[in-house]
């Protein structure tokens, strides 16, 4: 009698176990779904894919260029706003030339004339912006179809990964390059980017995100009152085509000074040779800590909303992009005329034209397999 009440408790909770974890990830599922983002020029489907945390966070993402569409994101009074610029359908990101939210490559940034050597052989890349090669041409990874290779609900987050094989040969880049870029949405509202990066030969890669952030969740305005911190003494001046001179130059006792937090319109209209080379700022910063595994390299505070965001990376550089070029052409979500500086991007990576700067860190990917690229950067909210 006594052993058959004991079967009996076992029998139940072994039951009342399998309920609560079958809710459980009932509850988990639900935080991944994915509906049509509608048809491309050539009549291909795309998707997007909306991805929650357990406190609201919500981030849209699509299989286009690896893309998020939109963030939402708490102000200090729990009112969710979406913070980046983009556009409000599939036709807007095939016809845009702004790269909002877009994973960009095979190199992100410039590359002077899209000229560089490897292993003795010189190559040269397609050119799209000027004389120049510009997130990876005119085809780069932005605007390409990217592969779903799954979605996942786990620890009050969601996440997704995609994969673009960049073919030997495409934009003039050597070797077959394989990239997944899996974007998670943690429970400690972070937006965690991870890279890995395999070639079949020695190739060159320098992937980054190209969010347009505007914490005030309005982008009527502009984002001159954010208040932005960037912890470099250095950044790397460039000439009138904005590729990089070579020289590193020190931040002190100019408006690159962001070492302590300053709002970004303070000197964005100071008379200075590189801000009118850039229309404002649009240069890269050389990360101090860039010898740290990952480490804190910035932060952004827009003290009305309240909303506040760090930034981490592994990479040596950001470029801090201060949406110069936005000149209220752009036609973005909900109709909004994008106007000049209503977004900014802090995009990490490695130095610009960097295959043709021996001495910076190397954005060489070798053939061999064993040492794939890889590459954090995180994204985290918070109020203040
Ligand atoms: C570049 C800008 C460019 C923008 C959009 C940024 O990463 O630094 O010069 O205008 O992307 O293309």
């Amino acid at each position: 009698m006594k052993i058959r009440f004991m079967y009996t408790i076992c029998f139940t909770a072994v039951i009342l176990f399998l309920l609560v974890s079958c809710k459980s990830n009932n509850e988990e599922s639900t935080m991944v779904e994915k509906k049509s983002f509608g048809k491309l020029s050539n009549g291909d489907e795309v998707f997007i894919y909306t991805l929650t945390n357990k406190t609201g966070l919500k981030a849209e993402i699509t299989n286009y260029g690896a893309t998020v569409v939109s963030l939402f994101v708490p102000d200090k009074n729990g009112k969710l706003e979406d913070i980046v610029l983009g556009y409000d359908d599939i036709e807007g990101y095939e016809k845009g030339e702004s790269y909002f939210g877009a994973i960009v490559g095979r190199y992100g940034n410039r590359i002077a004339r899209g000229k560089f050597v490897l292993d003795g052989k010189e190559y040269q890349l397609s050119i799209n912006n000027g004389e120049n090669h510009l997130h990876g041409g005119k085809i780069g990874f932005s605007k390409r179809v990217w592969e779903v290779l799954g979605v996942e609900s786990k620890m009050g987050g969601s996440s997704m990964t995609l994969k673009y094989v960049s073919k030997d040969g495409e934009e003039g880049y050597p070797g077959n390059v394989e990239l997944t870029v899996n974007y998670q949405l943690t429970a400690d509202n972070e937006l965690f980017i991870n890279y890995t990066a395999t070639s079949d030969k020695n190739t060159i890669l320098n992937p980054t995100h190209h969010s347009y952030f505007n914490l005030t969740g309005d982008p009527n305005k502009t984002v001159l009152d954010h208040l932005l911190m960037i912890d470099a003494d250095k950044f790397t001046p460039v000439d009138k085509g904005l590729i990089t001179t070579g020289e590193m130059a020190d931040v002190a006792n100019t408006p690159f000074d962001f070492r302590t937090s300053e709002a970004i319109g303070k000197g964005i209209n100071d008379v200075n040779e590189q801000l009118k080379y850039g229309l404002g700022y649009d240069h890269n910063w050389v990360l101090n800590k860039h010898q740290e595994q990952i480490f804190k390299f910035a932060t952004a505070y827009e003290p009305i909303s309240g909303r506040f965001m760090e930034v981490f990376t592994d990479q040596p550089g950001v470029q801090f992009y201060s949406g110069n070029f936005l000149d209220g052409k752009v036609k973005g979500k909900h109709g909004v005329m994008y106007q000049q500086r209503t977004g900014f991007c802090l995009e990490a990576q490695k130095y610009p034209d960097s295959p043709n700067k021996p001495k910076w860190p190397s954005p060489i990917l070798n053939a061999d397999k064993t040492l794939p690229y890889r590459q954090t950067t995180i994204y985290k909210f918070s109020v203040k």
